[in-house]
């Protein structure tokens, strides 16, 4: 899969994720973290390099601001109040901005791409970006048909803690992943030794990604 393919691949799944968050608080914990690694590994195995040709430049450097502006958005919704009623307002604003970053991304933006990498590039870095996006996201076992399911002994309690890496961090809903943190215990305040810009302390090194 070139990476064209494979970031598109990617935003359906941001997609439904967005789609499924409206009415699912627990879902926009996974929204947020699946955004955040496809911002990173789309800057690092696309962007980065599709800056080098003059002809995209603008189009890439504009792309990697939005980035910014979602994360700016993430780190607001990140802290709110799930049950507040304002909550679905930040919901709705990050996936109507990320929906038209998406969308210009597939109208505009890959069709260029297309043009100017070499097919073997293209293709390098679909495995490369998809490789490092699985890596990030950990591995997902796939559930058992209900059939199959059914004929499993009962665990003892306790027994069954779910996928390492993907349940049981109390502090922080539903959903954890590898590298992360609980938000009290994270320093996002910069100190003049750290030379990072503002986006990766405030957000990327919030999910373990810096
Ligand atoms: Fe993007
Ligand atoms: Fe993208």
């Amino acid at each position: 899969m070139d990476v064209v393919d494979a970031l598109v691949s990617h935003h359906g799944v941001l997609r439904q994720l967005y789609l499924q968050s409206e009415t699912n608080p627990e879902i926009f914990e996974e929204l947020m973290r699946q955004l955040v690694v496809h911002h990173t590994m789309e800057e690092r195995y696309f962007y980065e390099l599709l800056e080098g040709f003059p002809q995209a430049r603008r189009d890439a450097l504009e792309a990697v601001n939005e980035h910014h502006i979602i994360e700016l958005i993430i780190k607001d919704a990140e802290r709110f109040p799930r049950d507040h009623e304002r909550f679905s307002v930040k919901v709705e604003s990050l996936g109507e901005y990320t929906t038209h970053h998406l969308d210009e991304e597939e109208a505009q933006i890959f069709p260029l791409a297309r043009q100017l990498f070499t097919l073997e590039d293209l293709n390098t870095l679909g495995r490369l970006f998809t490789e490092a996006k699985d890596k990030l996201l950990g591995v997902v076992l796939p559930d058992l048909p209900a059939s199959l399911s059914a004929k499993r002994p009962k665990k003892a309690k306790g027994g069954n803690k779910g996928s390492p890496g993907f349940r049981g961090c109390s502090g922080c809903g539903p959903l954890s992943w590898p590298g992360h943190r609980k938000p009290e215990t994270v320093n996002v305040i910069p100190t003049p030794s750290q030379e990072r810009d503002d986006r990766e302390l405030s957000e990327r090194s919030f999910y373990g990604l810096s």
